[in-house]
């Protein structure tokens, strides 16, 4: 992590607080798979932005002080126990250096030092929810506060979700922040391309999903979300994950895979034949799920809203399935009555970071430079569907990019990965 990169996001942090306040962040529990089996270890968005740390049992103190800011954080060296078993994690005194603390304590000794820190502050910014003890603890001097039992002791009497800052903040995506989502777009396009290069009938998802697997593991990289691969009417469920079903020969797969790099996600989703070749009613409707995504991308400039670009994809969408007579109103009525929806009933797309679904509001924001955004409409005509001719069941498309809102107009990440039919089919057949 470049110290630059950390001193410019602890000193926005601190410029939105203000005057006399503090606030506190707690890194992530472990996270268990079952009784003492841990999951991969992800640390807390919040708190990897800030501290640039990503290790459980961690609290950091962030405030201003006479014109200096003070980031203090609580953290243990390694155990005797934990050198047995975990190894060796670097020392408290090389964390300092090379994360710009102003102080590490011991994380013992929090309780005591947070009260000292905060005694008499305004306002103090925190999270609930991640560390138990630390919330009770947290109560406890909120009841007591009441109370006036301590001598020059004020708690403070502002208590403030943090994310109400770091949402903004992460908002806008650094050079830093971009090049690493860049990167993981990179290892996630070669995984979209391996997977449509196995594809063939009688694979099952779970083959597919495994080789885009292996790309993410390979670059030292981890699927920023579970993968789904979803065959025929699979397809059609959104978040379909089970992935164990047998390609079948004329069905399409929806891959919805994609890598997290260092905490930045990339989001990508390709849908292509599992036989290498759009059969006629597959390829109408990629078509209209393809014009309404290119038409959304060259919508995106600065200044634009999400509802904007929403309408964008839903007016394609709707002109198109009513050509094909999927939808038998008018336009104006397919708008009003949002008859889309039986179709196409996501939105179009959401903000990408440190999470997948990112971190910030969708109302009232305007794009700006640095903005970065998933843009993936679909149409999934699902076999439940009584209302439509037997030719369409089960087909269910998605195309999703990574695009960066610049000072002109926008940059799709995700270019390199194909989306016309024809270059989707001479990759399969390759
Ligand atoms: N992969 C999650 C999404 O596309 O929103
Ligand atoms: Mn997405
Ligand atoms: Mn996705």
């Amino acid at each position: 992590m470049e110290l630059n990169e950390l001193k410019r996001r602890r000193l926005a942090l601190i410029s939105r607080m203000p005057r006399n306040s503090v606030a506190i962040l707690s890194s992530a529990n472990k996270n268990y798979r079952t009784k003492d089996v841990e999951n991969p270890y992800r640390q807390n968005s919040d708190f990897l932005y800030i501290t640039g740390l990503s290790e459980p049992n961690l609290i950091n103190l962030i405030f201003k002080e006479n014109e200096k800011i003070n980031s203090i954080l609580f953290r243990d060296n390694t155990s005797e126990y934990e050198m047995v078993w975990d190894g060796t994690r670097i020392d408290n005194d090389t964390v300092q250096k090379m994360y710009d603390f102003t102080e590490v304590h011991r994380y013992n000794d929090c309780k005591d030092k947070i009260l000292d820190f905060i005694k008499n502050k305004d306002s103090l910014f925190i999270e609930s929810g991640l560390n138990n003890e630390l919330d009770s603890f947290i109560q406890e001097q909120i009841s007591n506060s009441g109370k006036n039992n301590r001598k020059n002791f004020s708690f403070p009497n502002q208590i403030i979700a943090l994310h109400s800052l770091t949402q903004n903040l992460r908002l806008i995506k650094s050079k830093y922040e971009i090049k690493l989502i860049k990167d993981a777009a990179k290892v996630s396009i070669k995984a979209h391309k391996e997977a449509m290069k196995k594809s063939k009938p009688g694979m099952y998802e779970y083959e597919l999903d495994a080789e885009i697997k292996y790309i993410f593991n390979k670059n030292n990289m981890h699927y920023a979300y579970m993968s789904i691969v979803g065959s025929g009417n699979n397809a059609c469920t959104l978040h379909y994950v089970k992935n164990e079903s047998l390609l079948k020969d004329k069905d399409l797969v929806l891959i919805d895979a994609a890598a997290e790099n260092q905490g930045y996600a990339s989001d990508i989703t390709r849908t292509f034949p599992v036989n290498g070749k759009f059969t006629k009613e597959q390829a109408e409707i990629y078509d209209i799920v393809l014009r309404s995504q290119e038409k959304a991308i060259e919508f995106i400039k600065p200044g634009v809203t999400w509802d904007e670009v929403h309408k964008v994809t839903v007016s394609e969408i709707s002109k198109g399935l009513i050509e094909l007579n999927l939808l038998t109103d008018k336009y104006e009525d397919v708008i009003k009555n949002e008859s889309y929806k039986d179709f196409f009933m996501h939105k179009t797309g959401h903000w990408l970071g440190l999470d997948v679904h990112d971190v910030g509001e969708y109302e009232n924001i305007l794009f700006k430079p640095g903005m970065v955004i998933t843009v993936e409409p679909g149409i999934y005509i699902n076999y439940l569907n009584n209302n439509v001719d037997e030719k369409w069941k089960g087909i269910g498309i998605r195309i999703e990019d990574d695009v960066l809102v610049t000072e002109n107009g926008s940059e799709v990440i995700t270019l390199d990965l194909p989306k016309s039919r024809h270059e989707i089919e001479s990759l399969c057949n390759q």
